[in-house]
């Protein structure tokens, strides 16, 4: 597994709009064969606030646009009703092709975790759209984004919803770990309006956070 790196634009190019055209080529890792496409990122490529998911899901590998599945829906609202500006908010993956298993062609493509060497090869892309984003605040969605921004050992369970400062190669920025979206929508149903609500809780941390 070669990585991402090799698939990056030359330093001092890599605005957002050059990266997502060169992430269409890339073959860091075996994820990108069975895709559709790759799903790069939206929002606001000034944006103060940087919401990290896990991978694009089936609806996001169909449309290459992430968060516009069941997910997506459940997070807009969150972040609508944490008082959040859609205007702040650029989205992205860990990790930007879909990966899944499927039990024969034309079957339901049902989701699988990206592994850890999946999280490492595709990193690059993650670095370079954060140092050209550079928000003030990253929302870290669970425990994939959370190995991708934070390292092997972070728990988000254990460290959710309260400010992580950590040193970037654009200074000293400030991450939020919460649920994944995904995660509230597994939650059994009496608990699933307390799961959301705690996403929401911590969205208002990170748009507390912001200067
Ligand atoms: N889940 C994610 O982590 N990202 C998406 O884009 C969609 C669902
Ligand atoms: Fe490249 Fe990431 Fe896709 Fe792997 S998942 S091929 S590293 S863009």
């Amino acid at each position: 597994r070669p990585g991402a790196e090799q698939w990056l634009p030359e330093p001092g190019h890599r605005d957002v709009a050059t990266l997502r055209e060169a992430a269409t080529g890339c073959r860091g890792c075996e994820l990108w064969e069975p895709a559709t496409q790759v799903v790069f990122s939206a929002g606001a490529t000034g944006g103060r606030l940087a919401l990290v998911g896990e991978q694009p899901g089936d609806q996001e590998d169909r449309r290459g646009v992430p968060f516009v599945g069941p997910a997506g829906r459940l997070l807009q609202a969150a972040v609508e009703e944490a008082g959040i500006a859609r205007e702040d908010v650029y989205v992205t993956n860990a990790v930007k092709h879909f990966r899944f298993t499927q039990q024969a062609p034309g079957n339901r493509r049902i989701h699988a975790t990206p592994e850890a060497a999946h999280v490492t090869a595709c990193r690059p892309w993650l670095a370079a759209e954060l140092a050209a984003v550079d928000p003030e605040v990253v929302v870290v969605l669970g425990a994939t984004a959370g190995r991708a921004l934070l390292g092997p050992s972070f728990r988000v369970t254990k460290e959710r919803g309260h400010v992580i400062e950590r040193e970037t190669s654009r200074g000293t920025k400030r991450f939020v770990a919460t649920l994944h979206p995904s995660a509230v929508l597994r939650t059994p149903p009496e608990q699933r309006d307390a799961a959301r609500d705690g996403l929401v809780a911590d969205l208002r941390v990170a748009a507390a956070a912001l200067g």
